[in-house]
């Protein structure tokens, strides 16, 4: 692939500080090495800015770091919809979550001009489905897939409607283990598909993955994949501000990766939550290297066809 990384170190939409490191902690990790050492090329076309948007109305008095956030989503709304529509593969080295409000819609408008659908997998601890009213931390990192989805109230973010919001049944939320009441709500209501770690545990990786992938296979899909770190568990992954028990295995997480890359339907990748602040040695940084390198194509030993 003709690998871009966009560095977003926004850090406004978490709850605590300290992901406005990310996108160095990758680089330092040798993330753009390891891929090229899978034969990609990478170019790095380093951080963005937010934008001005400190002229649009708050949208009420729980939403914090509004202005940056809006500003944010502007920027990255714009290299997504253009990255969006060139023969590359862009990674989103985050950064928070709330990075995925701009990547997301980006990536959808730019496959709506491409005339395909876009699918989203979004491997999380956490549903990310607040938006403006529902919120109760008040935490934009919680709210970037229900803006995606074309859910009402987010109009400020970009100063106008999203015009291509992805279809809630073209997304499927792997790994979650922690979803508030209104967010359950709006998921039941809007139907995206959600397979919790009850189902991990029940089914395994392939027997949930593999129907999936056929879905975006079976509609000729493009296939943004948002990865955060909480989605890992926290005994292999410490560096996220809002770690949940209980989450996905090494083998599982580099599971999911290899079959991915095996599908060669990923066409964009969100790397968010990662808190270099809060890592041991560096470990959750250099693991999230690794399974971005396993769905660029690392693997152990090759398989004569694609098993799914
Ligand atoms: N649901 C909670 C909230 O809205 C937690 C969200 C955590 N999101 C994340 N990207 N870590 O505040
Ligand atoms: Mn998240
Ligand atoms: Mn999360
Ligand atoms: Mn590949």
């Amino acid at each position: 692939h003709d690998v871009v990384f966009v560095g977003a170190p926004i850090e406004e939409g978490a709850g605590r500080r300290g992901c406005v490191m990310g996108p160095d902690a990758y680089r330092t990790a040798g993330l753009a090495e390891n891929l090229q050492a899978l034969g990609h090329r990478v170019t790095d076309i380093g951080n963005l800015q937010p934008e001005d948007a400190h002229t649009e109305k708050v949208p009420n008095g729980t939403v914090k770091n509004f202005h940056t956030v809006a500003g944010w989503t502007r920027s990255l709304y714009k290299t997504a919809s253009e990255l969006g529509q060139k023969a590359v593969f862009p990674v989103y080295l985050g950064g928070d979550h709330a990075l995925a409000l701009g990547t997301v819609a980006g990536q959808s408008l730019a496959a709506n001009r491409l005339g395909k659908p876009l699918f989203v997998l979004w491997l999380d601890a956490h549903s990310d489905f607040n938006t403006f009213d529902t919120t109760e931390s008040g935490n934009l990192h919680g709210t970037p897939l229900a803006f995606a989805c074309g859910l009402k109230g987010f109009d400020g973010l970009l100063g106008h409607p999203l015009s291509h919001p992805v279809a809630p049944r073209n997304v499927e939320i792997l790994g979650v283990r922690s979803i508030d009441p209104k967010e359950r709500e709006l998921l039941v209501d809007c139907g995206a598909g959600v397979r919790d770690m009850r189902m991990i545990d029940e089914m395994g990786i392939p027997a949930l993955l593999a129907p999936f992938l056929e879905r975006v296979r079976a509609a000729n899909g493009l296939l943004h994949v948002s990865l955060d770190v909480d989605f890992l568990d926290p005994g292999i992954a410490p560096a996220v501000g809002t770690t949940v028990p209980g989450g996905a295995t090494f083998r599982e997480a580099h599971l999911v990766m290899e079959m991915l890359h095996d599908s060669g339907l990923v066409t964009s990748l969100d790397l968010v939550e990662l808190n270099p602040f809060l890592d041991d040695r560096g470990m959750t940084a250099r693991l999230m290297v690794d399974l971005t390198a396993s769905l660029f194509g690392r693997r152990v030993f090759d398989r004569p066809t694609r098993s799914f």
